[in-house]
């Protein structure tokens, strides 16, 4: 097992007992090795919690902007971005709202966004997901099976400018590269 993955082994176990929802090791092994492929500098993230995920993300030394709705738990996140030494801020805020906003300000900007919030809203920010993500560049959604994506999955499957495949971990996760 990755050094990572192994480093983050009592906050996967700390979220499974507090019940909070995280990548977890064996999607979190896949995205590692994604990383560690397509080396992105500037990421950005849809659903923080406590910060595994995005513990990973940054594991490799990408500039990481991670979104969460709930103040709380963005705090917690901040303390293990510390800990673990990830490049990270994180803003606080409903993530359809903030991604519209960065829509207006910035094109082709993130080398990589992972979208890991609520299922029913991944739909509404692909389009600004797409504006915002730079031709080659990667969009990741963890739950693509989860009730709620399936919009969002048919669109990323069919969109002219995204070519998607499937992983199947678990519950599954999409990787779409802009073309
Ligand atoms: C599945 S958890 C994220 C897990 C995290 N990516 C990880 O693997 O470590 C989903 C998170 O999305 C947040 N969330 C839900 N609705 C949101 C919204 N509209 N905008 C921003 N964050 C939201 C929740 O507060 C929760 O922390």
């Amino acid at each position: 097992m990755d050094s990572i993955i192994a480093k983050l082994q009592p906050l996967e176990q700390e979220s499974i007992t507090r019940g909070i929802p995280i990548l977890g090791s064996k999607k979190g092994a896949w995205l590692l090795e994604k990383i560690k492929q397509t080396k992105p500098k500037i990421i950005l993230e849809l659903g923080t919690a406590n910060g595994y995920s995005g513990c990973i993300l940054g594991s490799q030394g990408a500039e990481l902007t991670s979104i969460d709705v709930n103040a709380i738990i963005a705090e917690e996140a901040r303390q293990n971005f510390k800990k673990y030494r990830i490049n990270a801020q994180v803003l606080v805020g409903d993530a359809v709202e903030i991604v519209k906003r960065l829509a207006k300000e910035k094109s082709e900007y993130y080398d990589l966004i992972f979208i890991d919030f609520a299922k029913k809203q991944y739909y509404n920010v692909l389009e600004n997901c797409i504006k915002l993500v730079k031709k080659g560049g990667l969009i990741i959604a963890d739950n693509i099976t989860m009730d709620g994506c399936q919009d969002y999955q048919e669109a990323v499957l069919n969109h002219p400018q995204l070519k998607t495949e499937l992983i199947p971990i678990m519950d599954g996760l999409s990787s779409s590269q802009k073309i």
